[in-house]
């Protein structure tokens, strides 16, 4: 089962009854002040075109459109804290929780984290190390992002040791050719390539994290059948990894374009898609909340009523109607 919602996180969470997910992973905005971006290309064949490609032919290249969303927040900690509630609270007994963030923000979070679940429950820090891109001329170019693992309970969580890929040998000659051939497991720093901006995986959409950086992630910390949340759900490579992996999962997301891309990418799946709840009573007004997405979506309270799985009909194509639909209709109650 994979559900994708549409709405502030905020307002979506508290719906969800304690304990309802076996793994939490998050990669929230950072708080960079940048906007984060990227433009969407493609080519045709064009001998007057401004690229060469294959063979020396040349094509042109066509702008699709711009994919943006503000990196910012004002207060991220004021931000972020009662999501972090809401993500210890929703983790079952043996669950784990995963923040993906960056090297600037993420030992205010990691202070923040040990308050909400105890010190005793950090686990590990996990680097994820890559190497692509311009390098900084006056410093250390930063290359890596932090995920923080937390367990509920850190004498009892999900880590499936054997689930682990294994990875070359740096040095296959000093193992023997057996231990070699079989690789070694990961440490806590991850190397991996960012998603191609030209490969398969990608999406367009900007922050798109590697899928296999994922893909581990819910192997080794999940069991099959198990739940998993996200909640900045972006692309959906969670979705994708959890539904590979034959696990459930709950997206959520407050931006349109990035459940159109997320249901699109998971169509594999048949996710439910439902537009949550913005403005439930006795909830803060997105203004007082910080976040500066919520524009669109200010006032608007609607439900995707029943389950739509046996659903045939593509799922964009249904979004798009629903997106339609709902807009104009305000008496519609709030998500289930
Ligand atoms: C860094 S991106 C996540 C990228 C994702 N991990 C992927 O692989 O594509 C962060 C996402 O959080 C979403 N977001 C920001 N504030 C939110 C909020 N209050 N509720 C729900 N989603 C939010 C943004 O729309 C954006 O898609």
């Amino acid at each position: 089962m994979l559900d994708i919602y549409l709405g502030d996180n905020l307002d979506i969470l508290p719906g969800f009854p304690d304990g309802s997910f076996d793994l939490i992973y998050i990669d929230p905005p950072f708080n960079t002040g940048k906007t984060q971006g990227r433009t969407r290309i493609k080519t045709v064949r064009d001998e007057t075109g401004d690229r060469t490609g294959f063979q020396g032919a040349r094509y042109q290249t066509i702008r699709l459109g711009n994919q943006a969303f503000a990196d910012v927040f004002d207060d991220f900690l004021a931000f972020l804290e009662p999501r972090l509630r809401q993500a210890y609270r929703l983790l079952a007994p043996t669950g784990s929780f995963f923040l993906h963030i960056d090297y600037r923000e993420v030992h205010y979070c990691k202070v923040l984290l040990d308050q909400i679940f105890g010190r005793e429950s950090f686990l590990n820090e996990i680097i994820w190390a890559y190497d692509y891109g311009a390098r900084a001329k006056r410093r250390w170019s930063p290359k890596h992002d932090n995920i923080l693992w937390y367990a509920k309970n850190p004498t009892s969580y999900t880590y499936r040791y054997d689930a682990i890929d294994r990875i070359p040998y740096m040095a296959p000659g000093l193992v023997g050719p057996e231990k070699a051939a079989k690789g070694k497991t990961p440490t806590d720093t991850w190397w991996n390539t960012i998603v191609s901006p030209t490969g398969k995986e990608k999406t367009g959409y900007p922050t798109q994290k590697p899928l296999a950086i994922m893909n581990r992630i819910i192997n080794v910390h999940t069991n099959p059948g198990d739940r998993v949340l996200d909640f900045f759900a972006g692309s959906g490579t969670t979705g994708e990894a959890a539904a590979r992996a034959g696990r459930e999962a709950v997206l959520i997301d407050e931006s349109k374009e990035a459940v159109e891309i997320m249901s699109k990418r998971l169509a594999f799946a048949k996710p439910r898609v439902r537009l949550g709840q913005t403005n439930a009573p006795g909830r803060k007004k997105k203004a007082e909340t910080g976040s500066p997405h919520f524009a669109g979506m200010t006032g608007m309270r609607a439900e995707d009523r029943g389950p739509e799985s046996q659903n045939q009909t593509p799922v964009v194509a249904r979004w798009k109607c629903r997106t339609n639909c709902l807009a104009k209709d305000s008496n519609l109650g709030p998500a289930d």
